[in-house]
């Protein structure tokens, strides 16, 4: 039986293509959560994929409703959240989230991004102008910073997304017990 009571759900942020959706889904599994991926209740709610959204209202729009709808799916109770990959460049977006919330940070190198962004068939817009692997690496780099405010991080370029869903419900135990046997808790 899963022990992680100290936590009301979990949110993961991280890179295009680190394996939110597909490591989110297999932890909603393992916990008996439910999962939500913020991308898809994006163009649930607004009625367009994310590259038509990019494409007709621009970068700074999507940003603003992603930030809305985060605000609405951060306080969901036992839930696993897969953010977009830029959900975490956002000061605002962090300080919204709940302090009962364990946060992961999926970790992948740009070539581990870049093949998988290949692969797996979806339409990213912010990939479109990028041309080589040094940009990849850049915009990587550049975002690492905001990726690590997560309270830790999972490496997720090798291993399926089950093993890397058990991964974290480890580490989430092991959290779980250490405030469990903090005095007052
Ligand atoms: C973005 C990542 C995408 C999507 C949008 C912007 C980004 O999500 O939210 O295209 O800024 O990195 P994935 O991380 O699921 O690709």
């Amino acid at each position: 039986m899963v022990n992680v009571d100290q936590f009301s759900n979990v949110l993961l942020v991280g890179f295009m293509a680190s394996g939110k959706s597909a490591v989110g889904q297999e932890l909603a599994t393992l916990l008996g959560w439910d999962f939500s991926d913020m991308d898809a209740v994006i163009e649930e709610r607004y009625g367009l994929p994310i590259n038509l959204l990019f494409e007709k209202k621009g970068q700074g729009y999507f940003r603003r409703i992603e930030s809305e709808v985060s605000l609405d799916l951060v306080s969901l109770s036992s839930t696993v959240l897969a953010t977009g990959g830029g959900w975490a460049l956002s000061d605002q977006n962090w300080k919204s989230v709940p302090s009962a919330t364990f946060t992961v940070w999926l970790k992948v190198t740009p070539e581990g991004a870049f093949n998988r962004a290949k692969s797996d068939g979806s339409v990213r817009p912010l990939l479109n102008g990028i041309d080589s692997m040094e940009s990849l690496s850049v915009l990587l780099e550049s975002r690492s910073e905001w990726y690590s405010r997560a309270q830790c991080s999972v490496d997720s370029e090798t291993g399926n997304p089950n093993d890397i869903a058990q991964g974290i419900v480890h580490l989430m135990e092991k959290r779980n017990s250490l405030v469990e046997s903090q005095p007052g808790s």
